[in-house]
């Protein structure tokens, strides 16, 4: 027993260091330097590894560091809909010379901030507008403020309302009293409860509200990277850059020139003529339509129109007969090129929801099959389990998947699971102590429903070495193994999840091992291994080749010490028995 646990080891062993130099690679500029201290904190000795990385990838990587950023979460678990309805005002102080206004509502909820539309030269204006706040607790306040637009200086306030909502229900419509000395608003507020549940679904996908989060939900971020206009404009969070950006005008009753930016979340647009700044930021997940317009009949322009209950973002938008507010930019360079590259950005602002849907569906399904209360869990190693292949599905990416290596071990494809993998191994333990790792929780193998052959998950808290990095992060690793019917293939996979590191959550790491016996003490071994992006995000190629070249110098790494392992479990134990027991058979493969 045990020549075969050098071979865990080994594998083991790539792993963490792994993970952490995807971390690495990911907040980019620490690349080169972290990288020594990943080989140094993993084997000791790596130095002439992390120069030839450094002298390899170094230029690139500084240069990235501007560029690199990563995607936010766009789920919210708000517990409460609140649907403010601004339906009229009256009566309201006349602010221009002739003594009417431009009356427009700016709503605050919770965190978040609306703009009703303009409503031009009346002291009654009407508005019908809806304004869906979500919010994580009540009670909460409800500030209405009414300003009057000025073309070119700072709008006047006309009053304002604050309403307390303290639990679900409506209100009815209802008319405030603002605190100025003349003016009311009418307002209808509904307060529903969102189940927990199915807000999450609705949130990050069919779209109640997908508001971004700051990422310092995620766990201790550091995000080195120097602001673009996203951050120093409009205040956005670190990670989201300008794709496509636009010179256009914002219509008002008055063509504002400024600029259109366009990242992966937003449309924004800034101007500062005369002394009044402009910023527009609006969420895609507000969208609903982006159409071609006109203004003025000559100028060609794009009309950004509004869900129902989206409200404007950064200043008053225009109102709709049918109470969807819009935006109009006029004055494109080439109209209709931006308005291809805009309706392209809502397209892959789609798509990204659906593949992140699509992947927190399988991640969850794999996490329930290999956890030990996932499944029926009679079945262990000895006991052959027939290939359901109907029902299996991947266990990991296959399309992720670089190979970094192929050779001969010393042991065959049975050995090395009965050795390194099997439940009775203690060789995890051993490689994880070797580690420093600590808290190591190891499931025990079991069937599933879903995969072929066996599952199982164990848990970890490996050291970090990064200064991007917390001390040490709680890992999970999923495993499944397939052995098949004649013994001579054995397929592992493992899908390993870093918990507390930067942008731990972004991605997984896919691994495949294919071993396949090619004599009575030998097999040949295939590594893949791979980068799994579960949400999107800027330098996934950057990061996916970075992670494979790291992987690939570990691999060796690991082999060699799997190899001396072997032998001194080989040599120690000549009369020990003979490997056997079928692992988990699959019928044909
Ligand atoms: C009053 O003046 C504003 C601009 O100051 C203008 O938009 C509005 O049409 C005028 N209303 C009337 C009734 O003249
Ligand atoms: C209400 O909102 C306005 C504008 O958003 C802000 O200036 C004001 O301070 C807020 N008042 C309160 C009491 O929150
Ligand atoms: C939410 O959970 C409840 C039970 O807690 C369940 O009845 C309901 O179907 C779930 N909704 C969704 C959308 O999953
Ligand atoms: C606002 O809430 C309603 C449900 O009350 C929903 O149909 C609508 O899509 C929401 N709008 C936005 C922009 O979230």
């Amino acid at each position: 027993m045990g020549a075969t646990m050098v071979v865990e080891t080994a594998m083991e062993f790539l792993l963490p260091s792994w993970w952490e130099v995807q971390v690495t690679v990911a907040a980019a500029a620490f690349v080169l330097v972290a990288y020594w201290f990943f080989s140094a904190g993993a084997d000791g000795g790596g130095d002439d590894r992390g120069l030839a990385e450094g002298s390899g990838g170094g230029a690139d990587m500084i240069e990235d560091r501007d560029k690199m950023l990563f995607k936010g979460d766009s789920q919210t678990n708000s517990a409460y809909l609140i649907k403010v309805e601004l339906l009229a005002a009256k009566n309201l102080i006349g602010a221009n010379l002739n003594g009417t206004s431009d009356p427009y509502a700016i709503i605050t909820c919770g965190s978040e901030k609306r703009f009703s539309s303009m409503v031009p030269g009346s002291r009654n204006p009407m508005w019908g507008e809806e304004f869906n706040f979500s919010v994580d607790e009540l009670p909460v306040e409800i500030n209405v403020t009414i300003y009057d637009w000025d073309i070119i200086w700072k709008s006047a306030v006309l009053g304002k309302v604050i309403i307390r909502v303290e639990q679900e229900g409506q209100t009815g419509a209802v008319w405030y009293t603002l605190d100025s000395p003349s003016g009311q608003v009418c307002l209808h507020i509904k307060t529903l409860k969102l189940q927990m549940n199915s807000s999450r679904v609705l949130n990050g996908y069919a779209g109640a509200n997908p508001r971004r989060r700051p990422l310092d939900k995620q766990g201790p971020t550091v995000v080195h990277q120097k602001p673009g206009p996203l951050q120093t404009i409009f205040n956005l969070l670190p990670d989201e850059i300008v794709e496509h950006s636009y010179s256009c005008a914002l219509e008002r009753s008055f063509l504002y020139h400024g600029r259109m930016y366009v990242s992966a979340w937003h449309i924004c647009f800034h101007s500062n003529v005369f002394s009044k700044q402009m910023k527009v930021m609006v969420p895609f997940g507000d969208i609903d339509e982006i159409k071609r317009s006109q203004h003025a009949f000559i100028n060609p322009a794009i009309t950004i129109i509004l869900r129902m209950g989206a409200g404007g973002h950064g200043v008053p938008p225009l109102g709709n007969p049918d109470g969807r507010v819009r935006y109009k930019f006029a004055s494109f360079w080439n109209r209709n090129h931006a308005l291809r590259g805009l309706q392209r950005a809502v397209k892959n602002y789609h798509d990204m929801l659906e593949a992140e849907k699509k992947e927190k569906e399988q991640s969850a399904l794999r996490a329930h099959s290999s956890s030990i209360k996932g499944s029926n869990r009679q079945s262990k190693i000895s006991e052959p389990s027939v290939a359901k292949t109907d029902k299996s599905q991947p266990f990991i990416k296959e399309e992720v998947l670089s190979e970094i290596y192929n050779d001969v071990f010393p042991c065959t494809a049975e050995q090395f699971f009965k050795f390194l993998l099997d439940d009775d191994s203690t060789y995890t333990n051993e490689y994880r102590t070797i580690r420093k790792d600590s808290n190591l929780l190891m499931g025990q193998w079991h069937s599933a429903d879903e995969y072929d052959g066996q599952v199982r998950e164990i848990t970890f808290r490996s050291v970090c070495n990064s200064p991007m990095c917390p001390p040490d992060t709680a890992m999970t690793e999923w495993q499944h193994a397939v052995l098949s019917a004649d013994k001579k293939i054995l397929v592992f996979e493992t899908v390993q999840q870093a918990h507390d590191v930067p942008f731990g959550s972004y991605f997984e790491i896919h691994c495949r091992w294919s071993l396949e016996s090619n004599s009575e003490s030998s097999c040949t071994i295939n590594i893949r291994v791979g980068a799994h992006f579960k949400k999107w995000c800027v330098m996934q190629s950057k990061i996916k080749s970075g992670a494979i070249n790291e992987y690939k110098k570990e691999v060796e790494m690991m082999l060699d010490v799997a190899r001396s392992y072997i032998h001194s479990k080989t040599s120690s134990s000549k009369t020990e028995t003979t490997p056997s027991p079928p692992v988990v058979v699959k019928e044909s493969r």
